[in-house]
């Protein structure tokens, strides 16, 4: 990665992850209903796993919206620029291993030379390997990651000499609550200037076969990935889940409009986690809610947009209408 950390800079991080990880299981599993917050989902094992669902036959949305950034890219990008003559600079909000950002990356570079490129994700992996792909195939872009939780704290923009392009795509926002949305998209704007733009990418509410089919692979990695949860605390946090006793879950919640994932205690089982002097009894069927993944309406992202600040400029989309990408901008 670009950046250099001292080990001293790399003990206290990981101190801050242990004791962010510690208040999580104190707060999530001792009231009912349990949960866990979806960001542990991402150590190194994690990111991998998240990799591979994105090429799941199931998993629609990744190959939907790298169909969109295909189709549009010269478009987006030049919207996103506007009357500029100044560079543009892309800051993508939980980044991952930006794997569809490469052909907005791509057009901008081709309009105008080099391109500024802020990834933020709070995943180091993840980080690492997407600075290690674009820097290998985009010579002209210029990778500054950034490792941070967007969500807890602000992500504090360098000034730049020119409009910016946030992207918050892979419908990553329905990861959060209405509300958390709201402030997320707040909090961002707070970093952006006028004239400034947002595209945003989410997944749209479909036949309830297609998306629960996305959630539930036949290969097992999404539950995979919903266990690692309980095999990260095991590693981290000295805790003792028998991963056997748990069975992924994954169902649209229609009132809701969110398909959920829990992990469901198929014994009952006495959970000590060590690290975080916590002893938690579940009982036989009771289930650890894990992540929410929220689905749009067109109606649902304008005042979603509206509500957070932006103006709502223009939207793509694939021929079925399944995944939608908006331009908006700061006013
Ligand atoms: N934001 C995407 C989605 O909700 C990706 C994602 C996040 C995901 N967590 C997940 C996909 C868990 C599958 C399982 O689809």
């Amino acid at each position: 990665m670009a950046t250099a950390v001292s080990p001293l800079e790399l003990d206290t991080a990981a101190d801050d992850l242990r004791s962010a990880m510690v208040r999580e299981v104190q707060r999530g599993l001792l009231p009912q209903p349990r949960s866990l917050p979806a960001w542990m989902f991402y150590d190194a094992l994690g990111t991998r796993l998240f990799e591979r669902i994105t090429h799941l036959a199931e998993y629609y949305p990744t190959r939907t919206e790298r169909g969109i950034f295909s189709g549009y890219a010269d478009t987006i990008v030049s919207r996103a620029r506007g009357e500029s003559s100044k560079p543009l600079r892309i800051v993508e909000l939980g980044a991952g291993t930006a794997s569809k950002t490469g052909i907005l990356l791509d057009a901008a570079a081709h309009m105008q030379g080099r391109v500024e490129y802020i990834p933020v994700d709070v995943s180091e992996t993840a980080l690492e390997a997407a600075c290690a792909s674009i820097e290998q195939s985009l010579a002209d872009v210029e990778v500054k990651p950034v490792v941070a939780n967007y969500v807890s704290a602000p992500i504090q923009l360098a000034p730049h000499d020119g409009p910016t392009l946030a992207l918050y795509i892979g419908s990553s926002i329905g990861n959060f609550s209405p509300e958390e949305q709201r402030t997320i998209l707040r909090n961002l704007k707070v970093e952006l200037q006028s004239g400034d733009a947002l595209l945003l990418g989410v997944d749209m509410v479909k036949d309830r076969k297609v998306m629960e089919a996305a959630y539930r692979d036949a290969e097992g990695v999404t539950e995979a990935f919903n266990l690692n949860i309980l095999r990260r605390l095991n590693k981290e946090l000295a805790a003792n889940f028998d991963l056997a006793c748990f069975r992924h879950v994954a169902f649209w919640n229609k009132d809701e409009s969110r398909i959920e994932m829990h992990l469901e205690a198929i014994e009952p089982q006495h959970i000590r986690i060590a690290a975080a002097r916590l002893s938690v009894r579940l009982a036989k069927g009771e289930r650890i809610h894990t992540e929410n993944s929220y689905k749009f309406t067109e109606n649902s992202l304008l005042s979603l947009l509206e509500d957070s600040g932006y103006f709502t400029e223009e939207t793509w989309t694939d021929e079925r209408g399944w995944f939608s990408v908006t331009l908006a901008r700061v006013v």
